[in-house]
């Protein structure tokens, strides 16, 4: 997945692909391509590496054309390569793709069967393989798309062109964004708006389901039936900066609305909810090998530390392992026990992070097996490990981990499914009773990013405070700490983060008027996995108003008797324990994002701190 451009008009339009694409750089690839189809019919270049290695090769070769895709790759299935970059060509039909295809390998394996040979390693190739049969069998560019599209489960942005139709660029959407832009004798196409921004303001954002035909006077749009959509084109009077983001005012506020989407493509195609099975393409652990492990170590930094501890829980509880975590830079200093029968999993979203990789190599140096939970793919820490298990979060880049932290707490769910199922600890219906709630869980994301505008005017309220403090239990007191983390790394407001029963240990001496209390007192309406700590949290609540603090509190829809102990409740779903997690975040995420964008600091990069902390 990444960026994407289309062309379709009068101009050769090489230049104009380089320049979209380049507009796109912001968002981070690994390797590049344009396809283009001219009189002498379809050419494809592909690079590996930076864009500047694409456009020499476009220099040099000089492919001609009034029709054309390009794509920034930002690796998903495969690693990153010339033959792994986009567009994917099969007997002149390319695409464009940004998305994950849930089925690829079943009908890889089918038109296997039917004589087809692949060329790369990636799911996007399919696509070029089913279009271009059903142009073989006499349909249009269109239907043959549409006709492929319904064999095809998964989540896409497609742009597909055809030797076949010189004058006609057809794309898809579901879920990956897309859009139209409209000019004069030539029409547009890209992933994201800034490609678009130097040739119009005139766009058509396309919606779920939405197939589009650009020819050089016309954009004509069907639903999935082929039926016409009329919609009218929007103008936008973005700056390219505020297109960069999606109209967000910050990367991270865009990347919080991306985690749903990010969800769908990290769980989606690893789960089967009749059989309670889960898939995991590139962890190669079976039946035998999970039952000889005897101890689990998670290894992490920051955000990435507080997945594994959630992470812990689940492994715990559904595999019945036991699980030691460790911040990274403190276990590859401290002699750890490594014993026989352990599995060391590192998680990391760059997959650079100097501390985890070291401290990854220790743990095998001891002999242990050692999995990545990562979201680079080909990344240092991915390329170390024996498994790899890839979040789908997609290019995170706004400094504070958001979308990457919920994608790597559903790896870490998928995990410990499959681990309890191989040893036998987990029955098929209670892993398809939790994936089935997992799958449920980008829904319920949608309906907290709707309530933003509650978690705004809380952030408002207690912008000015000092010090906050986050509390929360069991499966939430990561959480917890996490929220502390987001608050103080983005607007400088000192937090701390605590499991609430630590509270009579230390913390609550600083409890007084000054001083904001995040809890997280949310209940699972099933109670949980007989850990209901709701009561105990409860009392939290009461020995902090007591000392006159005042509460923030993520309630459960209903749950009147939290929401009038809280001086201000931000409401959250029903959900089960092991899902909550996932979204009571959320509305931790937007706190701190609000206080930080309303106290006036640098959101995306701030003061002292690095996306990826490739030093110790
Ligand atoms: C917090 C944050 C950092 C990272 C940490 C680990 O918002 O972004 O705490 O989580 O530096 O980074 P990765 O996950 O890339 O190993």
């Amino acid at each position: 997945m990444c960026g994407i451009v289309g062309y379709v008009g009068a101009e050769d339009c090489a230049p104009f692909l380089i320049a979209g694409l380049k507009r796109l750089e912001y968002r981070g690839y690994d390797s590049a391509g344009v396809a283009l189809v001219g009189e002498s019919g379809l050419e494809v270049l592909r690079s590996r590496g930076k864009l500047s290695n694409l456009e020499s090769l476009v220099l040099r070769k000089a492919p001609k054309g009034t029709l054309g895709i390009g794509h920034t790759r930002w690796a998903t299935h495969g690693r990153p390569s010339d033959e792994n970059a986009h567009p994917h060509s099969f007997r002149g039909v390319a695409v464009v793709h940004n998305g994950i295809i849930e089925n690829h390998l079943e009908l890889r394996e089918e038109l296997r069967r039917a004589g087809h040979t692949f060329a790369s390693e990636t799911d996007t190739e399919i696509f070029a393989h089913l279009i271009a049969e059903e142009v073989e069998g006499g349909h249009d560019l269109l239907q043959a798309t549409r006709r492929a599209l319904r064999r095809v489960r998964g989540t896409y942005a497609l742009a597909v062109v055809s030797e076949t139709d010189p004058h006609t660029l057809v794309a898809a959407k579901n879920a990956s964004p897309l859009v139209v832009g409209f000019g004069q004798g030539e029409n547009y196409l890209a992933s994201d708006v800034p490609a678009l921004l130097d040739r119009t303001r005139e766009v058509m954002f396309l919606e779920e389901g939405d197939l589009v035909r650009l020819r050089q006077d016309s954009v004509e749009l069907f639903d999935g039936d082929g039926q016409t959509i009329a919609r009218q084109p929007r103008h936008i009077d973005w700056t390219p900066v505020m297109a960069e983001k999606g109209g967000h005012k910050h990367f991270m506020h865009k990347e919080i609305h991306e985690q749903a989407r990010a969800l769908v493509d990290t769980i989606r195609s690893r789960t089967a909810l009749e059989t309670g099975d889960v898939v995991l393409d590139g962890v190669g652990i079976d039946e035998a090998l999970a039952k000889s492990l005897a101890r689990v170590t998670i290894v992490a930094c920051g955000t990435s530390y507080h997945a594994g501890l959630v992470g812990k829980h689940y492994l715990e509880s559904l595999a019945k392992l036991p699980v030691e975590i460790d911040v990274a830079s403190e276990f590859r200093y401290r002699d750890p026990l490594v014993p026989p029968g352990s599995l060391c999993i590192a998680i990391s979203q760059s997959g650079e992070t100097a501390d985890t990789l070291a401290a990854m190599r220790e743990a095998k140096a001891k002999g242990a097996r050692t999995l990545a939970v990562c979201n680079v793919v080909g990344s240092a820490i991915a390329r170390d490990a024996e498994d790899v298990l890839y979040t789908h979060a997609g290019p995170e880049i706004g400094v504070a981990s958001t979308k990457a932290f919920t994608t790597q707490l559903a790896a870490m769910l998928l995990l410990a499914l499959k681990l309890g199922r191989l040893r036998g600890t987990l029955d098929a219906d209670r892993a398809g009773k939790l994936l089935q709630d997992l799958r449920g869980a980008p829904a319920l994301i949608e309906k907290i990013l709707a309530r933003e505008d509650s978690i705004l005017a809380a952030a408002r309220t207690y912008s000015s405070a000092r010090d906050m403090l986050f509390l929360g239990r069991g499966l939430q007191a990561p959480v917890a700490l996490e929220g502390a983390l987001k608050l103080k790394e983005i607007s400088y407001v000192h937090a701390e983060g605590y499991p609430a029963g630590e509270m009579k240990h230390g913390p609550i001496a600083l409890i007084d008027e000054q001083v904001p209390v995040v809890v997280i007192a949310t209940r699972d309406p099933g109670r949980g996995h007989g850990q209901d700590t709701y009561e105990k949290i409860v009392g939290n609540i009461e020995e902090v108003r007591a000392r006159g603090g005042k509460i923030i509190a993520l309630v459960t829809d209903g749950d009147d008797l939290v929401s009038r102990l809280a001086d201000h409740a931000l409401w959250v779903p029903p959900a089960s324990a092991f899902i909550a997690p996932l979204l009571n975040v959320l509305p931790l995420q937007l706190f701190a994002y609000h206080v930080a964008d309303h106290r006036g600091t640098d959101v995306d990069q701030p003061r002292n701190l690095a996306k990826s902390v490739t030093v110790e």
